[in-house]
């Protein structure tokens, strides 16, 4: 049985044929349409999500499964005090597959530990995202026609943001990727992930203070939210929450086929004056988090490869 818990539980080799099959469901989706009948998702949703939930469930449904909802702590019966693994073996005796979402790092992990059926780590507080890396390194994909040589910027809350974290750890298998972290010093890049993927494997970075000096070297940017549930005083989120704001003026030296992706929410961070601009590409990366969940979850079912042609 697999789990999806870290980015890098998967291979490069795996992560391939998982974008392929999201293309070629985008492709042709009627053939996928009945794969996961009399299935069961359950989502268990311990902290706030619209999309991640959403596109799960939406996922389940036009594979022609069923679905399973928590969708709050307050909701289910952890706020009564039942553990995380209790919580999950019971799911399991109900859903063939789990997503779930928590605020503690690990939560997941000690999740896949006591289920019956596959977990999928919905985000767990901030550490790992892997669903959205995948949605991610899809819209990389579909955008540039490539995951390798391409010069990302990283911008925004670096410190709490979990994409960031397993995006990046994801593309560091990839050739030629030049990193450029964009943050004040405040939400720089943990420690531990600096050490683990860049000094580890001799990745060269950059860390800088603004998108103007940047801005005409990137292919992709990858704008973030100032993740305010993660700060101990709201006096700091106040200061910090602004430090970026992308509108058509920082566009200026653009390249012309820049990407500008975001994990959403958006909150102040992308002027909305830009998403009609076709460098925008958030909207459509929340649609590709949709057929890659759909892969994901097929594929972890052992499912993916039952599909006629
Ligand atoms: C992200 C998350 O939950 O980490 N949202 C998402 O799943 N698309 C990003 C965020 O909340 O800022």
């Amino acid at each position: 049985m697999r789990h999806l818990i870290d980015p890098m539980d998967l291979s490069v080799e795996e992560i391939d044929k998982l974008l392929n099959l999201a293309d070629d469901i985008i492709a042709h989706k009627e053939k996928y349409q009945d794969v996961c009948k009399r299935k069961k998702l359950a989502t268990l949703f311990f902290e706030p999500s619209t999309r991640t939930r959403l596109s799960f469930e939406a996922a389940m449904l036009e594979l022609g499964g069923n679905v399973l909802s928590v969708s709050s702590a307050a909701s289910s019966s952890a706020s009564k005090g039942e553990s995380v693994a209790d919580t999950v073996r019971v799911a399991s005796c109900y859903a063939d597959i789990i997503a779930m979402r928590h605020p503690k790092e690990g939560a997941p992990y000690l999740a896949a530990m006591k289920s019956g059926v596959p977990i999928i780590n919905a985000g767990d507080g901030g550490h790992n995202h892997p669903t959205q890396t995948l949605t991610d390194l899809l819209t990389i994909r579909r955008e540039k026609g490539r995951l390798n040589d391409i010069t990302i910027g990283f911008c925004g809350d670096l410190k709490f943001g979990r994409t960031v974290h397993s995006l990046i750890k994801a593309l560091s298998r990839y050739a030629n990727i030049h990193y450029i972290m964009i943050s004040p010093e405040e939400l720089e890049l943990p420690e531990y992930i600096k050490e683990e993927v860049f000094e580890q494997k001799n990745i060269p970075y950059e860390q800088v203070r603004t998108i103007d000096e940047v801005i005409d070297r990137l292919d992709v940017l990858y704008m973030t939210r100032v993740q305010q549930e993660r700060f101990f005083n709201e006096a700091d989120y106040i200061r910090l929450k602004d430090t970026y704001i992308l509108d058509m003026p920082k566009l200026k030296n653009a390249k012309e086929d820049l990407s500008i992706l975001h994990p959403l929410p958006r909150v102040n961070e992308i002027a909305v004056e830009i998403d009609d601009d076709p460098r925008a590409c958030y909207f459509k990366q929340v649609l590709n988090g949709k057929y890659v969940r759909m892969a994901l979850i097929m594929t972890l079912l052992g499912l993916a490869d039952s599909v006629k042609e």
